[in-house]
Parts: C-alpha cells; structure tokens; sequence
C-alpha cells in the first residue's frame, strides 16, 4: 500500500507545500508530474495531488500539459487527497479553483481530507463545494503565516487513512 505526493508547480510553491506534507508523513516519495512519469501514479493507490491555480481559475501549465494522458488513468479504487495554491486577494472570483478541476477528474476514488472555508475570503471557488475545500488550500500571497499550522492540521486529520 504505497503512498505518493504528486504535484505541479510555476514558481515553486506548490513544491514547497508538497515536501512539507512529506516530512510531516514521515518522508513519503514526492513527484513532480510530467509526462514522462506520468504513469507513476499507477505505482501508488494511495495519493495527494497538488496544484497551483493559474489564468483565471486555471490549471497551472505542467499540469495542462499532462491533463490529457492524466484524464486517461483510472481512480476507482485508490484514496486521494487534494492541495492547492492561490490567491484569495487577487483572485477571488477563481479562488484555487485548479483543485476543483482536479477534484471532478479524481472523484469516483476515495477523496479525503475536505477542509472547512473559515478564514479565506473569497467569492468563487471552484474548489468549493456544499461550502467546503476539497482538499488543503493554501495561500502564499496573502496568509503565508498560516501555512504551516494548516499543513500540519490537514496532514494529522489524513494521516490514518493515506499512510
Ligand atoms: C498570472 C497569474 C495568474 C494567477 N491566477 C490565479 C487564479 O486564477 N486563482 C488563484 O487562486 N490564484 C491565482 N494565481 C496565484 C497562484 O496560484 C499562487 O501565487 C500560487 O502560490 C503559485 O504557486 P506555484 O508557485 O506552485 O505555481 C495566479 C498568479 C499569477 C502570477
């Protein structure tokens, strides 16, 4: 029963996040998706996936890039749990809604790890749903002070279940 992180990133927050949410597991395998590796998830039925939220309410690039052949794999019988990054501050209408695309591609596996909206501030999300996160939002533009404490909330209430 293996468990992996895999996630994209632009400008490397996302990374950040993903290594964190590794420590704390106690050093899970992380991957930073491609199309190379893509096929790696199949390796794991147990997975966080993160992303950062581009354009507007976007995916970011990398994950554009493997979001064909990634529509392709099959989620039925493995547990996730989601990430992602944005900016409630300037995007409030797209809201790390890149976790909400995912979130519709992944659904028919076991998802994990839903977290309350208290605390951010925003109008839209794509990531929200019957008023709650889909998975773990974080937002370094605005309550990077927050960080650390959210992580390490979200990665005690998912630990018995992706570990
Ligand atoms: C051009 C641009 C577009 C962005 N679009 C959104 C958006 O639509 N929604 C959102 O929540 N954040 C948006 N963001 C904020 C990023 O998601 C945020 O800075 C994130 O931490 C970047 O993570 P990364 O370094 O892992 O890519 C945008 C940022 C930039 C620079």
């Amino acid at each position: 029963m293996a468990t992996g992180i895999f996630y994209t990133t632009s400008t490397g927050n996302a990374g950040e996040i993903a290594r964190e949410i590794s420590k704390q597991l106690g050093n899970i395998d992380v991957i930073e998706l491609n199309k190379e590796n893509l096929s790696k998830i199949n390796d794991y039925d147990k997975l966080i996936i993160g992303v950062s939220t581009w354009g507007d309410g976007e995916l970011n690039d990398d994950f554009e890039d493997v979001w064909d052949d990634f529509c392709q794999l099959n989620f039925n019988n493995k547990t996730i749990a989601l990430f992602g990054l944005g900016d409630q501050e300037g995007y409030p209408d797209e809201f790390c809604s890149a976790m909400g695309i995912i979130y519709e591609q992944v659904k028919a596996g076991k998802i994990i790890g839903f977290t309350s909206t208290d605390g951010y501030e925003f109008d839209s999300s794509k990531s929200n749903i019957d008023d709650k996160f889909v998975g773990l939002v974080i937002d370094e533009d605005n309550q990077d002070h927050l960080t650390q404490q959210r992580v390490e909330n979200w990665v005690n209430e998912i630990k018995s279940d992706i570990l």
